[in-house]
């Protein structure tokens, strides 16, 4: 059979409240034309992230009933802390809230001013949470990454050439070294076992350890399997197992690859980390057995972490996104390739190429979107890189793009068939599309509260 089926069946649903155009458009006007201020209830198709916007399984709603709410020592603590090391493999784990509690308190205990701290690509809160200690965040993607339109296999991959000339230059300056799996700002593009093993092979060598941002490390293994020679016969879990196998220990957060809707954690090999990051947990998450968790959210988070291991709910979930992807690109729609994992990517630069970069061409896309079909994405491109801090200036970046991330398991593909045509009728009259110009905006972060005029 060709279709490959959704691999499950829905047992509890949520009504889209329906909308017109002209509805929209008085919507889009009083939320300032950013869509971060619009009510979600106006929207029908809800791509803004992959973050905990997942549907959870029964198995999982069950689980949460028998969660154990004692403040220390609960039955839930223990396991998920069975289940996190027996994924990933690290011999000590410390729940957080999300995923950027667990970056505060790794980078807290491990970074200094001045430090630098190089990585494939920084999510944004990795990289704040580096600068807000003083330290440098540096991006060193492969150089095949800054093409979107060929289709090599793992665009995700570290430039290993641009690391070893940094590790050589300011060894001492380095604290550790991340890496972002599957690298999300650089379009949800997986890295290979062959490049995480280098990375380790080069960061050990220099003596520093190795961290991995786990957050959709399910996917990454899922493109390993099917890409990269020598693992097509390999298991998922053996797969998993490997790539954390190279690293000294992990951030998390549970709201993507652990199929939750709030979690994270953070791991390590070293018992004296553990212990320092335990005694900063304690400041501002909790106690380390819940770490900002109640205990039926550690049940969750245990069961999501079995489950997204199934061969078949990971192939469903890139298989779907491929198919948004293929069917734009066939269809013509300029559309970041190849298909990454969470999320589709379109292009707004070659969509677009009458507005100018100062002219928000992301954001006049995201806002057609909605207007058109009820569709929230978000702009990844010069409204988001916000001005430079010292200069004030617009800082256009590389690419601009529109992210339509795909919640886990929520929607069916005649959703995805709809965000296709959707698309596709955009494009067609994609002449008629005018940029926009800022009315008022924060001094950072302007992307969440910036409002707009249409030109
Ligand atoms: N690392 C990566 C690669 C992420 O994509 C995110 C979140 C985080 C860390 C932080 O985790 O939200 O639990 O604190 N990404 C979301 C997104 C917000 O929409 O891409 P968090």
């Amino acid at each position: 059979m060709r279709t490959i089926i959704e691999p499950f069946r829905i047992k509890s649903i949520e009504p889209i409240e329906m909308s017109s155009p002209e509805m929209r458009s008085e919507w889009l006007t009083e939320a300032g034309h950013n869509l971060f201020r619009l009510p979600a209830e106006r929207v029908l198709i809800d791509l803004l992230t992959d973050s905990g916007t997942a549907a959870m399984s029964a198995r999982q709603w069950g689980a949460m009933m028998a969660g154990d709410e004692s403040y220390a020592g609960a039955r839930s603590w223990y396991r998920f802390e069975e289940t996190v090391r027996r994924v990933f493999g690290f011999a000590h784990v410390v729940p957080t809230h999300q995923g950027r509690a667990a970056e505060r308190i790794l980078f807290g205990c491990t970074v200094n001013s001045g430090d630098v701290v190089p990585s494939n690509a920084h999510f944004d809160t990795t990289r704040a949470n580096i600068e807000y200690l003083g330290g440098h965040a540096v991006d060193l993607p492969c150089a095949e990454a800054a093409d979107p339109t060929t289709d090599e296999p793992f665009k995700g991959n570290v430039d290993l050439a641009a690391l070893e000339a940094l590790l050589d230059a300011r060894a001492d300056d380095v604290p550790l070294i991340m890496l972002t799996i599957t690298n999300n700002t650089g379009g949800g593009q997986p890295v290979s076992m062959a490049n995480i093993r280098a990375v380790a092979e080069l960061a050990h060598r220099f003596g520093k350890p190795l961290y991995i941002d786990a957050c959709r490390f399910a996917e990454n293994a899922w493109f390993i399997k099917q890409r990269e020679p020598g693992y097509a016969g390999t298991s998922i879990p053996e797969i998993v197992h490997e790539m954390f196998s190279h690293a000294d220990g992990c951030t998390m957060s549970a709201k993507k690859d652990a199929l939750v809707n709030i979690g994270g954690f953070l791991c390590t090999r070293d018992p004296s980390l553990a212990e320092r990051e335990k005694n900063l947990l304690i400041l501002s998450e909790g106690f380390p057995t819940y770490g900002g968790l109640a205990g039926r959210d550690l049940e969750a988070i245990a069961a999501g972490l079995e489950e997204v291991l199934h061969e078949d709910y990971l192939r469903y979930r890139i298989v779907s996104t491929a198919y948004v992807v293929d069917h734009l690109h066939d269809a013509g729609v300029p559309v970041v390739r190849p298909a990454g994992g969470h999320a589709v990517y379109l292009d707004a630069g070659r969509f677009l190429p009458h507005i100018p970069a100062l002219q928000y061409p992301g954001q006049s896309l995201a806002a057609a979107l909605y207007q058109h079909a009820g569709i929230r994405g978000v702009e990844i491109g010069t409204v988001m890189a916000g001005r430079d801090p010292d200069t004030g200036a617009e800082r256009p970046p590389q690419l601009e793009l529109v992210r339509l991330a795909i919640p886990r398991r929520v929607y069916t593909q005649s959703h995805m068939d709809y965000v296709v045509e959707a698309i596709v009728e955009v494009f067609e009259r994609r002449d008629r599309l005018a940029g926009y110009r800022i009315t008022d905006e924060p001094p950072f972060l302007r992307h969440f509260t910036a409002t707009f005029a249409p030109l």
